[in-house]
Formats: C-alpha cells, sequence, structure tokens
C-alpha cells in the first residue's frame, strides 16, 4: 500500500481538501482496484475493526458500496436502516450514534437527510475523546465526499489507468448538469474537481441553479475551511449547449423530486428536451465525450435510457465499480491507525 501522509481523522466535506490529499486518495484506490481484480479479493488491512453503515435516508449503491468495501478489508460491519430501528421508538440520532460507540465501532459511515448530521456526531465523539472516525455518506443538500472521490478516481482511471492523479484534469472542461440545487453530489464534485484544475460549467433552468448559487462558493464565503474558487473555473449556464460545447466530461444528475418542496419544472417532459443528455446533444462534446450519472437514475429525463447503456460513452457502470476501491481507500486511510 503507499505510504502517503494522511493527518485526516474525518471525512465530513471536500472544501478544504488538499492536492496532496486527493492524490492519497487515488493512488490508495489504484492499489485496492488491483487487489480486486486478484482472485482473492481481500486483504487483512482492517481485521479486528468494526465499521458501522449507518444510514438515516435510502439508499442502493454507496451503502452496498461501503459495506463490501468493509468487508474486502476484512473488517465486521454492521448496518442499520433508520426504519427497522429503535428510532421509530424515539431515540435520538446522537443515541444511536453512542450504542454503536459503546459495541466498539471504530469507523461510522453515515448518511443522512438533513445537512450536518455527520458533523454533528464527529464533534460528539471528539467531545467524548473517543478515536471514531466519521465518514460523511450524504448529508441533505451539503456534501456526498465519496460519490465525488469516485467520480474522480473513474475520470483519472480513463485518462491514465496506470497512475491516476489529479494533474490529469488540468484544463479538461467538464460539464455538470441537471438538479444542481438540490445536489450534495454537485457540491462536492465542484470542489474536488476544480482543485485539480478542470473547468466545471454548471447548466440547469434556472429554477434549479439560482444565480446566487455561485456566492456559496465565492470569495465572500470564503474562510479557514470553505477556500474560494476561482472565477474562471466555475461558470453557470440556464442553457445546456454553452456548457456541452466541447465538453471532455458530462456528468448528469438525478432529478431529486423528493427534495422539491415547489413546482420547479414545467414537465418531465420539456426538461428533458432543453437539459436530458442524448446522443445528438454529446455532438457539441469533444468527440472522445464521456458521460457519468451517480445514480440513481431517471431513465428517459436527464439522460436517455440508449446512452445510460452505451459502454462507447457512458461510465455509469464504471463508477459504480470505482465506488469499491475508492471507499476501501478512504476506510484504510482514516482507519488505519495513523492519524
Ligand atoms: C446520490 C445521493 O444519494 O446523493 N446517489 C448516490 O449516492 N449514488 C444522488 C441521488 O440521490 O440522486
Amino acid at each position: 500500500m503507499p505510504t502517503a501522509t494522511w493527518n485526516r481523522h474525518h471525512i465530513l466535506s471536500l472544501a478544504d481538501f488538499s492536492a496532496v490529499e486527493y492524490d492519497a486518495v487515488l493512488q490508495t484506490a489504484a492499489s485496492f482496484q488491483e487487489v480486486l481484480s486478484r482472485r482473492t479479493k481481500k486483504v487483512p488491512t482492517l481485521q479486528g475493526q468494526v465499521v458501522a453503515n449507518l444510514f438515516f435516508e435510502s439508499s442502493t449503491r454507496t451503502r452496498s458500496s461501503f459495506e463490501l468495501a468493509a468487508k474486502r478489508l476484512s473488517a465486521d460491519t454492521l448496518n442499520f436502516a433508520a426504519a427497522t430501528s429503535s428510532m421509530t421508538k424515539g431515540e435520538t440520532i446522537l443515541d444511536t450514534a453512542k450504542t454503536y460507540l459503546a459495541m466498539g465501532t471504530d469507523i461510522m459511515v453515515i448518511r443522512h437527510r438533513e445537512a450536518g448530521v455527520p458533523n454533528a456526531i464527529a464533534q460528539e465523539m471528539d467531545r467524548l475523546g473517543v478515536r471514531v472516525c466519521v465518514l460523511n455518506a450524504g448529508d441533505g443538500q451539503h456534501e456526498h465526499p465519496s460519490q465525488a472521490l469516485l467520480d474522480l478516481f473513474t475520470i483519472c482511471t480513463l485518462i491514465d489507468p496506470t497512475r491516476p492523479r489529479i494533474e490529469l484534469l488540468k484544463g479538461k472542461k467538464i460539464a455538470i448538469v441537471g438538479d444542481i440545487l438540490h445536489s450534495r453530489v454537485a457540491r462536492s464534485n465542484i470542489w474536488s474537481l476544480t482543485a485539480s484544475g478542470a473547468e466545471v460549467h454548471l447548466a440547469a433552468p434556472p429554477t434549479l441553479l439560482p444565480k446566487l448559487f455561485a456566492e456559496y462558493f465565492s470569495e465572500e464565503t470564503a474562510g479557514e475551511f470553505q477556500p474560494s474558487i476561482p472565477k474562471r473555473q466555475l461558470f453557470l449556464h440556464w442553457q445546456l449547449e454553452p456548457a456541452l460545447r466541447d465538453a471532455d466530461f458530462v456528468m448528469t444528475l438525478r432529478l431529486q423530486k423528493e427534495r422539491m418542496t415547489a413546482h420547479l419544472l414545467p414537465s418531465l417532459r420539456e426538461y428533458h428536451q432543453l437539459f436530458g443528455i442524448t446522443r445528438a446533444k454529446l455532438q457539441l462534446c469533444k468527440p472522445n465525450v464521456k458521460v457519468l450519472h451517480p445514480g440513481p437514475v431517471n431513465r428517459g429525463v436527464e439522460i436517455s435510457s440508449d446512452l445510460m447503456d452505451d459502454p462507447e460513452f457512458s461510465l455509469i457502470q464504471a463508477q459504480v465499480t470505482s465506488g469499491v476501491a475508492v471507499r476501501m481507500a478512504l476506510l484504510y486511510l482514516i482507519g488505519s491507525g495513523k492519524v
């Protein structure tokens, strides 16, 4: 395993991730990808450690991917699903976390529909003085660091499978299209892709990409833990065409109907016509453009069904595969006791 320097105990956001940290994740994930191609796909790295998946919100790929990653590292795994837990009897989130702590949990992987819950649990663990690592597996509309890191790994390994590293993205044009307002995936990706030197072009109808969205990444909001993004690296478009023109990668996002509090779109048909990604619209991009989607997909809405299944353009299955190696890397980096 690479001996990358790693000083982070929790992974809650990518806003303050450094170039060295991104490269450590990519390099470590590449080693685990190699392990996963062997006949015996398991390593003893986290033997005896307990990884608890605390998913207070539904998930297919993120939860299964973290579980498999932990198992491939030989950790013991605990799975929690809010609907079948004591939360239905009134137990609070912090008390649930403390229950898992009392069972000897070393790493808590947390998903919640409210932004800030993984941070709150991490703070509580630090306050108690226990060495429990917290990994944010998606909190409300805030962040989804492991998804953005697996997207980064998928893109970088496509460019150079032998040595994925962020410098490969310098000057690349990446379009992020769809429900950006409600997307934690977009927020985490904006941090990682701009930190890698890519140009990020956001495209959506104004109701799903308010002008004010740019403020979140601007100098006004910059602070110790949240840097600003240079204006020449982040662009907002309310039409699809300028975002797609000469793009190297197109990332489509699911319309998050469950988070929409008002009727933000005239109809799904019109949305697909204007912002849905199809083979014809990809003609505007670079000839060897690739399309990503974090899943779950609304087929025929944000992306046409045939394009989604076309291996010439679609990286969607590769993203899911990369997810296991990247999550092994994250569990290894925070859990191997170096911090
Ligand atoms: C995303 C999520 O849950 O944030 N999916 C995922 O983790 N693969 C995106 C989504 O729900 O649309």
